[in-house]
Order: structure tokens, then C-alpha cells, then sequence
């Protein structure tokens, strides 16, 4: 049975559309459905909105002004097991460690720092559904 998550391809990523390019590709080779995609531009408070369970932590000014600082994509991702199938494939929030334990990781390969780290993935059922609706407030489940 196919599971959806929500993805997103962050500021730093989308600024070179080469990479978009490969990653298109790739999800065709690891059979992720796209069911929906939106291109986004955020102001800093709609990031603050998304964000606000970070409000507290360290990395929360920048978290807001890195995902306000460019467009990026947001997908609905579809395949049976796609939150943990997706998350294996992006690998650790953190780019350096992912480069020394999964070196074949996406943020690894693209991820520029512990903030701006290229790729976001869902890490539940309920989180996906409430990101998909989020982002995609229309999409019926
Ligand atoms: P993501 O997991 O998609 O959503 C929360 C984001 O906060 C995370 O990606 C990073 O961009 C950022 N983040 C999480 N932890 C840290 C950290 N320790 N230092 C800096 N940024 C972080």
C-alpha cells in the first residue's frame, strides 16, 4: 500500500536547477510518485508559522531566514514505505556527520550546513498529513 510524505527541496537546492534536474531522476529510478508539487516563496513570519515548534531552539532565526531566502519546491511524495524510504535517502539533518556515516546521502552530497541542509522529510503518518495539508491545504487524502 503506498504511503505518502512530504518533501521539500530547500532555498540552497532549488537555486541550481541542474541538481532539481538530477533529483526528478532520481525519484523516477526509486519509483516516488510525485502526486503534487508547488514552487514557494515565503515571507519570514510563514516561515516562523511552519517553523514555530522551533521558536526555542538556537537555529530558529536562521531556519526562518534560510527558508525565506529563495524559492523552493514542496512535493507530495507516493510509493509503499515513502517517509522511511525518503528519509533513508536523504540521511542525517546534519551534512558534515552524514559525509563520515552515509556518504551516499543527499544532504551529504548537497547539504551545505546543520541549517541549510537542502531536503526536508516528513518523520511520521501524522507529521506528513498535517505538512501535506500545510502545503497542499486542498489535497484530499
Ligand atoms: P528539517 O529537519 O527539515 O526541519 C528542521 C530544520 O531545522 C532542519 O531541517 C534544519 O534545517 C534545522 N536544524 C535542525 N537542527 C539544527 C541544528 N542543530 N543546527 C542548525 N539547524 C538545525
Amino acid at each position: 500500500k503506498n504511503q505518502l510524505s512530504l518533501a521539500l527541496l530547500k532555498p540552497d537546492l532549488c537555486a541550481n536547477p541542474a541538481i532539481v534536474h538530477k533529483l526528478f531522476e532520481l525519484f523516477q529510478k526509486d519509483q516516488f510518485e510525485i502526486v503534487k508539487e508547488r514552487k514557494i516563496l515565503w515571507s519570514k513570519s510563514q516561515a516562523e508559522q511552519f517553523y514555530f515548534e522551533h521558536r526555542n531552539r538556537f537555529f530558529y532565526e536562521r531556519l526562518c531566514g534560510y527558508m525565506a531566502s529563495g524559492p523552493f519546491v514542496a512535493l507530495i511524495i507516493s510509493k509503499p514505505n515513502a517517509i522511511k524510504d525518503w528519509r533513508d535517502l536523504i540521511g542525517s539533518t546534519y551534512p558534515c556527520r552524514a559525509r563520515i556515516s552515509a556518504p551516499n546521502t543527499l544532504r551529504s552530497l548537497y547539504g551545505l550546513t546543520d541549517t541549510r541542509n537542502s531536503f526536508h522529510g516528513s518523520d511520521s503518518e501524522e507529521t506528513a498529513k498535517r505538512e501535506i495539508k500545510f502545503f497542499f491545504p486542498d489535497f484530499k487524502f
